[in-house]
């Protein structure tokens, strides 16, 4: 068993009866839609999932886990999601699958948020991986030239097939090498503050537990907020 099932299968065990629960995007992720969606099946779990893309919809609904619209719901009890980096006092890093504006929208209204990662995904400092940032298309070249300016080194990112890659609300994606965050909660409040920045990637004092895989099996950390 891979590292990222592991995880997956460990996460799903956090899911009660009754729940809302908010499912995240991307590999790690997906595995642990499996098997949220194989206790659904086999043990009649009865939960109601609240999806954070097209992606995991698609799939959460083939499983046949009962889903609701965000807007639909009061409140969602767990959210179990991957991520890019988790530094060492547990700020992230998402978006590397580019749905991180859904994925904020659903871990902020959840009462408890898991990570589910590899131990590679562990940091000291975050920024290594290139910080997501979603822009509307209009007006994006002037935010493309204004992180150019502050040498936040930006890059548009592009599907498979070369094109401007789009986000589920259509928006294109600048993701930013910065190597080094030093202020993440400057910076957040910095591109918050921007004008056509939709969302970044920076998740601050979000996640209450981590799971990591690991050779010895996956490791269970509560964060305490
Ligand atoms: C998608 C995300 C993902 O959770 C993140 O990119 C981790 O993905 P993976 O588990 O495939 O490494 O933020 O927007």
């Amino acid at each position: 068993m891979n590292f990222k099932e592991m995880v997956g299968n460990k996460a799903a065990e956090f899911v009660k009866d009754g729940m809302v629960v908010g499912l995240g995007t991307g590999s790690t992720a997906y595995y642990m839609v499996e098997a949220v969606g194989k206790r659904v099946n086999e043990e009649g779990l009865s939960i109601t999932g609240v999806t954070t893309s097209n992606r995991t919809a698609d799939h959460a609904g083939k499983l046949g886990i009962p889903l609701k619209d965000i807007n639909d719901i009061e409140k969602i009890d767990l959210t179990i999601d991957g991520a890019d980096e988790i530094s060492d006092d547990y700020q992230g890093i998402k978006g590397g699958g580019g749905a991180h504006l859904f994925e904020k929208m659903v871990a902020n209204q959840s009462a408890e948020v898991i990570w589910i990662v590899d131990d590679s995904k562990l940091v000291h400092k975050l920024g290594a991986f290139p910080l997501p940032v979603e822009v509307v298309k209009f007006g994006c070249q002037q935010v493309f030239r204004l992180f150019e300016k502050k040498h936040m080194k930006p890059s548009f990112r592009k599907d498979d097939k070369g094109d401007l890659y789009l986000t589920d609300s259509g928006n294109y994606i600048i993701d930013l090498h910065l190597e080094e965050i030093d202020k993440p909660h400057e910076l957040a409040s910095w591109l918050d503050s921007l004008t056509g920045v939709v969302e970044h990637g920076l998740f601050l004092d979000c996640v209450t537990k981590v799971i990591v895989g690991t050779e010895n099996g996956p490791e269970v950390k509560d964060v305490k907020r």
